[in-house]
């Protein structure tokens, strides 16, 4: 897969100091009620001038989202200013305020000295307040443009607003992430998350599984990947959970269905796409559901996220240049490749994975290639993996795990398994593993008081949204990114 490795100005670069962008993004809100037209409409525009100190503070602004229902009100308001260009005789301000963008019209004739003036003065970023005619025009993003009678400035921005209309490097753009995401598709893609986190508590919810947040500091390790350790008064270290799993087990035998939704940290030194050292992660447990049971919840689970984004995120999805069609074939089933099978097919194509090796990244990519869908590598074997996961009957060299994973090259979405619920192979594996058995007793005693059958698995939420999103890493997939070498901002 192509890596993009530098951010792309939405349109052209030309020698102006604000070229043309063409086209603007466009959100999708339900109409807001018309209580905003009555507060906010203004009868008479010039005899009440708009200041940020008049603003009644008791008055929810307007905002652009608002602005298709109306059509024909005198209306206020506020936003940044993302793109400005004028003739002479008309100028043109592109208003974002986080819902939308809006086009201004100013016809030097119609409006004052004083406000023309102030249009010479804004630049990029400055924010305004902006009061005048909503007007139909379907070519305009929200299908309105507003005619300006008057402009507030709020607070100028200096001219070297670090993120200009060209090209930057990544570095540069992840030191101004707080800039950043004030752009079109970085805007797009925080939309994107935030529906598909939207999605993933409607999906457990309305399945009947009872959400359970699970501690961070924790003193039972998880996974294998490196941990954050810091001094916990006098109980010895505490670690940053790499994962709720240990506990959503516990709560599975409380309350049957849970899922945990929380951040997950890993030291982990790996500086590839798809590694940042803080990522949040879903953890659905459920008692009684074996490994087969727990892939057909992966499934049903994945497929809804990917049909909710296509259809309630089409726009955004224009917006990353997304090929829809790629998604909306995403339907359970997806196929279930056995481990063994899977090394079978790779040292066909080249790899040099042996019996034994977890897949690397580049193995992953070998083996979707041949697929439109995600696909299942089930039963790796017990040394590939954490020491939960419970011994396959039927070859006691591998265990009842699947991985999935995602298509057009993404990798790893989700870890899963059906965990050891024998309590003395558990304990057996906890001492392979070199693990301090007293900090595991708690998730012994779940063996040894009614011990059950089952099974759960972890979705990576970046990495669900790079992939949805078409985004190769997954640094822009979450608002304020933690890697390797990065703390700032
Ligand atoms: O495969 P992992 O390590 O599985 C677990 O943590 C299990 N406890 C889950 C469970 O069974 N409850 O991680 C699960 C997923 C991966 O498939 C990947 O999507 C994501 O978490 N992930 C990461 N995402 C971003 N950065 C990292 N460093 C990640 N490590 C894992
Ligand atoms: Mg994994």
């Amino acid at each position: 897969m192509q890596h993009r490795a530098r951010y792309r100005p939405e349109q052209g670069t030309g020698p102006t100091r604000f070229p043309d962008r063409g086209p603007l993004p466009t959100f999708e809100h339900p109409p807001r009620a018309p209580r905003h037209r009555c507060a906010r409409a203004v009868s008479s525009p010039l005899s009440r001038p708009m200041s940020v100190s008049s603003t009644p503070a008791s008055v929810d602004p307007t905002r652009i989202s608002d602005l298709p229902a109306l059509v024909g009100s005198t209306v206020s308001v506020s936003g940044w200013v993302q793109h400005l260009r004028s003739s002479g005789k008309i100028a043109f301000i592109v208003v974002r305020d986080g819902t939308g963008t809006l086009q201004c019209v100013v016809p030097k004739k119609e409006v004052s000295e004083g406000t023309w003036e102030d249009f010479g003065k804004l630049t990029l970023e400055t924010s305004i307040t902006v009061t005048g005619e909503i007007r139909a025009d379907a070519r305009q993003a929200g299908g309105v443009e507003l005619g300006l009678k008057e402009l507030v400035i709020i607070g100028p921005s200096a001219l070297d607003y670090p993120i200009q209309p060209k090209e930057h490097g990544v570095d540069f753009l992840l030191d101004n992430r707080h800039f950043w995401l004030r752009t079109p598709r970085q805007v797009a893609i925080m939309r994107i998350r935030h529906e598909i986190e939207q999605a993933i508590h409607d999906f457990f919810y309305e399945r009947g599984f009872l959400r359970v947040d699970t501690p961070i500091l924790t003193a039972a390790i998880g996974e294998r990947a490196g941990l954050f350790a810091t001094e916990y008064f006098d109980e010895g270290n505490a670690y940053l959970a790499q994962t709720g799993q240990l506990y959503g087990e516990a709560a599975a035998a409380a309350f049957g269905k849970i899922y945990t939704f929380g951040p997950t940290f890993r030291a982990e030194k790996s500086k590839t796409r798809r590694h940042l050292t803080e990522f949040w992660m879903i953890e659905p447990e459920v008692a009684f559901n074996d490994t087969h049971a727990n892939m057909r919840l992966q499934e049903d689970f994945v497929s809804y996220l990917v049909q909710r984004c296509v259809e309630r995120r089409p726009a955004e999805l224009k917006e990353l240049e997304r090929d829809l069609s790629k998604l909306e074939r995403i339907k359970a089933p997806f196929p279930r490749i056995d481990y063994t099978d899977a090394v079978a097919t790779l040292q066909k194509k080249g790899s040099a994975v042996q019996w034994g090796d977890d897949l690397g990244a580049e193995d992953e990519s070998l083996l979707v290639e041949d697929y439109d869908t995600p696909i299942f590598i089930c039963n790796y074997p017990k040394e590939a993996k954490a020491f939960y996961m419970k011994e396959n009957p039927a070859d006691p060299r591998t265990v009842l795990c699947d991985d999935m994973l995602a298509p057009e090259g993404y990798g790893e979405i989700i870890g899963g398994s059906q965990r050891e619920d024998d309590h003395d192979k558990l304990l057996a594996r906890i001492h392979e593993e070199q693990l301090p058995v007293e900090a595991y007793s708690w998730y012994l005693d779940l063996r040894k008081y009614g011990t059950f059958v089952h099974s759960g698995f972890g979705l990576g939420l970046e990495r669900t949204v790079a992939w949805i999103c078409g985004t190769p890493h997954i640094r822009e997939c979450i608002a304020f990114p933690r890697m390797m070498h990065r703390l700032h901002p």
